[in-house]
């Protein structure tokens, strides 16, 4: 249909994109119109836009003044972009979720420091946890899964092991108190860690027989800080002290055998096991979900409680959420839902056809396997690679992007553009603004994670290749600049518009 644009608002949403002519288009499906959007047509003496699709949301009857005071809890980045209210749900969740680690990694540098920790900081995170992982069981397990904020790798296992267990725990119908005592253990479980060397723990050789031994002596560290330090109860004690105990009876430190260690234990055990494969290591790169989940399950009554693998299953299913697989058929989907009963067939959505032609996001069908009897799964494929080669294949991804930078009425005058420290992938001039755009295309990894920002290390990176591209062109000195992020997902197109800062 043909819309006039007197008759267009900002806030208004519709089902596909709508173009301008036919080489151009204004807004990506389910993106929220702006002001400035309309401006710019109007700038442009366009009459009217056309769209396949239909009115999805009508803005909202009171729009808020751009200079009004913003309410604390509102998650940043949802004020710098166009983000839609289900990411906005996902993003203060996100917020939730980094706070906690900061929250316990701020009780470990103080543990690291030598100061005496205070138990409440730790009682009041359990809570806080418990209540996070009840409410948001899914969208937490894609941050295990999905996301990787710098640093605070201690801090962040604490966390993904804590909200795991207690995942695992609903299924053996684990009570509020029990569960409560579980994430603590869970949280602590290697606090001891921050008693041993530093060189050990980052250490990328081989480590010696002493250094193992070291090591394993964590459990120990962790007893003594969660009983004696913090002063929590022995039940918590045997959490830490336990979870590098095995089912076979061969872990350490005290070899104990099946039952004979805690079931709180042995489900802190699989979910960090789990958590540690996922995550990467200065020792090795992470494992993607499968592989981790085919690891543990490989697992033969050795390292872990056979019922605390079932159980886990039950809530990763064999192909996390988030997984990208290759189908029989030849064709490429992403795993978007699991079932406990039938981990072999979960919930997909297509992204790739059986010619290998990438499916128009508002075109990706949804298919039940378990419905699908003809179509099975023939193996996972690297995220991580997938999205690579994804983008590598006629840059789809960044001329999404450059259509996107366009739609909103910037000129580019640069793309990929490398200096000795990094790289910024399209450079454009927003009226008398220069604009550094960083392009981040999905992975599956982050997929749910896109909207919320880049790492500190990867801001460095572009605000030095930004000054690299001044010092070489020295016309656009004293222009006002901006750092600009885009997030290219299967579903949508985001920009954020000065999403992060600095005076150049
Ligand atoms: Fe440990």
């Amino acid at each position: 249909m043909k819309v006039p644009v007197n008759a267009l608002r900002a806030g208004l949403v519709f089902s596909k994109p709508v173009y301008i002519d036919t080489d151009n288009f204004l807004i990506p499906a389910g993106i929220e119109l702006r002001e400035k959007d309309i401006e710019q047509l109007r700038f442009w003496n366009i009459d009217e836009v056309e769209t396949d699709g239909d009115i999805l949301r009508e803005p909202a009857a009171e729009v808020p003044n751009p200079g009004e005071a913003v309410p604390e809890e509102q998650p940043q980045e949802a004020l710098m972009g166009r983000i839609l209210p289900e990411d906005q749900k996902i993003a203060l969740v996100f917020q939730n979720y980094k706070k906690f680690i900061k929250r316990i990694d701020d009780v470990f540098a103080g543990i690291s420091s030598g100061a005496v920790p205070d138990a409440r900081a730790i009682t009041g995170m359990t809570d806080d946890l418990f209540q996070t992982i009840r409410k948001n069981r899914i969208t937490t397990i894609g941050f295990i899964l999905g996301s990787k904020p710098a640093g605070c790798n201690l801090a962040k296992s604490s966390i993904n092991t804590a909200i795991l267990s207690a995942l695992i725990s609903e299924k053996f119908g684990y009570l509020e108190q029990d569960m409560r005592q579980l994430i603590t253990g869970a949280l602590l479980h290697d606090v001891g860690m921050l008693k041993l060397p530093q060189e050990i723990l980052t250490k990328r050789e081989q480590l010696s027989p002493q250094e193992i031994r070291q090591i394993q002596g964590h459990p120990l560290h962790s007893y003594l800080v969660v009983c004696r330090e913090l002063g929590f109860s022995e039940d918590v004690g045997r959490i830490v002290l336990q979870h590098h105990e095995r089912w076979d009876g061969e872990g350490y430190p005290r070899r104990l055998r099946k039952k004979e260690i805690a079931l709180d234990a042995r489900i802190v055990s699989a979910a960090d096991a789990f958590e540690a494969m996922v995550s990467e290591k200065p020792y090795r790169n992470s494992m993607i979900g499968y592989q981790a989940m085919k690891n543990i399950l490989s697992d033969n009554s050795r390292r872990f409680d056979p019922e605390v693998l079932k159980s886990f299953i039950g809530i990763m299913g064999i192909y996390p959420i988030g997984s990208i697989i290759c189908l029989n058929s030849g064709a490429v989907a992403r795993v978007i839902g699991v079932r406990e009963d039938v981990p072999l067939r979960p919930k997909i959505r297509l992204i790739i056809d059986e010619q290998g032609t990438a499916i128009q996001p508002e075109e990706q069908k949804v298919i039940d396997l378990l419905h699908e009897k003809s179509l099975f799964i023939l193996k996972a494929l690297d995220p991580k690679d997938f999205a690579k080669k994804n983008m590598n294949k006629g840059r789809a991804g960044e001329n999404r992007a450059a259509a996107e930078v366009e739609a909103a009425g910037m000129r580019i005058i640069a793309r990929n553009v490398r200096s000795p420290s990094g790289e910024v992938d399209l450079i454009a001039l927003d009226k008398d603004t220069l604009v550094f755009i960083e392009v981040k295309a999905w992975s599956v990894y982050g997929i749910d994670n896109l909207p919320y920002g880049i790492s500190q290390k990867k801001q460095r990176r572009i605000i030095e290749t930004a000054k690299y591209f001044l010092s070489l062109h020295r016309e656009y000195n004293g222009m006002a600049v901006r750092f600009d992020v885009i997030f290219i997902e299967p579903e949508k197109v985001t920009r954020l518009e000065s999403a992060f800062t600095e005076c150049l």
